[in-house]
C-alpha cells in the first residue's frame, strides 16, 4: 500500500517546480528571489524555497504547512526554516516578511469563511507594513471539478519508474466547496490508496471582499499567468494583494 510519505514524493512527480516549462512557477520563483524574507504558506514539499536557496536567494525563507509527510520532504534542506502549522497559526510572526505566497492553489484548502478570514488576518499580521502576499486561487465559474472524474485519470511513473494511474471523483459540489477522493493505483486502475479532500472555489467579488476586510489592497487580479482578465471562463485567479497599515485602511 502507499504511505504518506509516498504520496508526498508523488506530489513532486505531477507537481514539478519548473520555471522553464510552468508559468506560475516562474510568476513566483521572480517575486521570491525580488524579495528579502519569505513565508511560503502551505508550502507542501518545499520545491518553491528549495529552489529558492539553489540561485542563491540570501535572505529568510521560511515555510508552514500542516501536512507532515511534505514536511519531510521539506526539511531535506536546513538552510530554510520549517514550521509544522496552517495559515492560521502564522500569528507567531509580527511584521517580518516582505513577501508571503501561497502556491498551487493552496488557498483553496481555506474552506469556511471563519477560516479565510483568520488565516488572511495571521497572513497580514505576520507581512511587513506594505508586503505582499501572491496566491492564484480556481475560480468557480470554470467549474472545472466538473473534469474531475475516472475519464481523465492521470497516467504517471514514479521515482523508481513505476507507472501510476491518478484519478478522481468528485462525492458533492455546493456552493463553491467540492468534496473529492483522489485514488492512486496501479497502471490498470487497482487501487493502492484513496484520499478524500476537500477544496473552495471563489469568485472575484467575495475574493475581493475577503481580501480588504483583513486589511489588504488588491494590486493584480489576472484571470490567467500571462496577465489577461478574469472572465467567465478563467480557470484561475492570480492574486497580488499588499497589506495596508492601518491608517491606510
Ligand atoms: C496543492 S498543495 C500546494 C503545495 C505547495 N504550495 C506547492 O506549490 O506545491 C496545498 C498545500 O496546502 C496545505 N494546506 C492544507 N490546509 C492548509 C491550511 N489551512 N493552511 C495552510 N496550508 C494548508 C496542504 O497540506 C498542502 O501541502
Amino acid at each position: 500500500m502507499f504511505s504518506d510519505a509516498d504520496i508526498a514524493a508523488l506530489y513532486d512527480v505531477l507537481n514539478p517546480w519548473d520555471t522553464e516549462r510552468r508559468a506560475d512557477s516562474a510568476h513566483y520563483t521572480a517575486m521570491v528571489m525580488g524579495a528579502r524574507s519569505v513565508l511560503d504558506v502551505g508550502c507542501g514539499t518545499g520545491a518553491m524555497l528549495h529552489d529558492a536557496r539553489r540561485r542563491g536567494h540570501r535572505g529568510r525563507l521560511v515555510g508552514i504547512d500542516p501536512d507532515r509527510a511534505a514536511m519531510e520532504l521539506a526539511r531535506r534542506r536546513d538552510d530554510i526554516e520549517w514550521v509544522d502549522g496552517v495559515a492560521a497559526d502564522v500569528t507567531a510572526w509580527r511584521e517580518e516578511f516582505e513577501l508571503a505566497t501561497m502556491t498551487s492553489n493552496a488557498f483553496m484548502c481555506l474552506i469556511t469563511d471563519d477560516e479565510v478570514r483568520a488565516s488572511l488576518s495571521a497572513i497580514h499580521g505576520a507581512l511587513e507594513p506594505g508586503g505582499r502576499l501572491a496566491f492564484e486561487t480556481r475560480h468557480i465559474q470554470s467549474e472545472q471539478w466538473k473534469e474531475w472524474h475516472p475519464g481523465n485519470a492521470e497516467e504517471i511513473v514514479d521515482g523508481s519508474g513505476r507507472r501510476l494511474r491518478v484519478s478522481h471523483v468528485v462525492e458533492s459540489a455546493v456552493g463553491g466547496v467540492v468534496t473529492m477522493t483522489e485514488t492512486t493505483g496501479e497502471a490498470d486502475g487497482t487501487a493502492e490508496r484513496v484520499d478524500r479532500g476537500v477544496l473552495r472555489f471563489f469568485d472575484e467579488p467575495e475574493l475581493r471582499e475577503f481580501l480588504e476586510e483583513a486589511g489588504f489592497a488588491v494590486e493584480e487580479l489576472y484571470g490567467d499567468f500571462a496577465g489577461g482578465p478574469v472572465t467567465p471562463g478563467s480557470r484561475v485567479m492570480v492574486v497580488v494583494a499588499r497589506a495596508q497599515t492601518l491608517a491606510h485602511r
